[in-house]
């Protein structure tokens, strides 16, 4: 199994707070944790410690952030071949964690603001023999597009995760993606529609299907996920879990949906795979710290 990655890298810098500070305010926060992060590296953090081969196309700044950055991947199993030293800051998150285990996070793009068209370009060789194309919008849009062309060219399965949403997507530019994965928020942003029921959410997947993509799989969080496509939807289940941090829970998903699906080609079946490694990530902290290797493992 091959999946290329083409997407971000953060640190991320995460305060656990009793509540998040009101304007002016200063608040003591309990708890910090530093981390390897950013969707791009999390989704392809996932896919390899469930067995998949991950070619990622990513840059990093010129400081100390991309050092560990670097080490990391190698020392989750991913070549750095495509990971390119920029001469910019590294990508880094603030997150803030409340009790209640919601998140608010601010990313700084740095570097990962930087990679191009002609980086995926580059990667092509090593592109070629990927089974599934991964993509978040963590990166410039204009790489996205270039990205989804690629793998259209090439035949390889294009997964499109829209996160952070973007009001600038052009779905016009991303209607060949096999798989367009967003939460409920990025949903309604794309659609401009409601999304509060079930059926809200239904209906907006409509209209994505309507623009061309063939799959649609909206994460809703404990209630699961919805797979929308042509001939109707479905919705799967979510196991039910008390959570502590649900900071990268839905790269824990993709990652791992990337990984199931290009295993067995049986979307039904890695989504619930994917909702139940996405539950079990939500009771630990943080984001890569929280993703266990097939064998149950968890990092120390
Ligand atoms: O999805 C969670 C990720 O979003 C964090 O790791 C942070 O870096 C931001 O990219």
């Amino acid at each position: 199994m091959t999946i290329a990655v083409i997407g971000s890298n953060m640190v991320d810098l995460i305060s656990y707070t009793h509540r998040m500070p009101a304007e002016g305010e200063t608040i003591e926060a309990p708890d910090f944790r530093m981390g390897c992060g950013g969707k791009g590296a999390n989704q392809a953090v996932v896919a390899s410690r469930l067995g998949a081969e991950v070619v990622m196309v990513s840059r990093v700044g010129n400081d100390i952030f991309a050092d560990s950055t670097l080490q990391n991947f190698e020392d989750n199993g991913i070549s750095t071949k495509h990971v390119l030293r920029t001469d910019a800051t590294s990508g880094v998150a603030p997150i803030f964690v409340d009790p209640d285990s919601r998140n608010s996070i601010i990313i700084v793009k740095g570097a990962n603001a930087l990679l191009t068209p002609d980086d995926v370009e580059r990667a092509r060789e090593d592109i070629a023999r990927c089974e599934l194309i991964v993509l978040q919008l963590e990166i410039p849009l204009e790489t996205v597009y270039a990205a989804v062309a690629l793998g259209n060219e090439l035949n390889i399965p294009v997964l499109l995760n829209p996160a952070p949403a973007s009001p600038a997507l052009d779905l016009d530019r991303i209607r060949d993606v096999s798989f367009l994965v967003p939460n409920e928020t990025e949903l309604e942003l794309l659609t401009g529609m409601p999304v509060a029921s079930l059926d809200d959410v239904t209906k907006a997947t409509q209209v994505l299907l309507a623009a061309g993509i063939s799959n649609v799989v909206v994460t809703l969080g404990e209630r699961g996920a919805l797979w929308a496509r042509a001939d109707g939807e479905t919705l799967i289940e979510a196991t039910q879990v008390r959570p502590i941090d649900t900071t990268g829970a839905g790269d824990a998903f993709i990652g791992c949906f990337s990984t199931s699906w290009v295993g067995s080609r049986d979307v039904e079946s890695a989504i619930r795979a994917s909702n139940e490694y996405a539950a079990a990530s939500v009771t630990r902290h943080g984001t890569q710290t929280s993703y266990a290797w097939a064998d149950g493992r968890l990092p120390e």
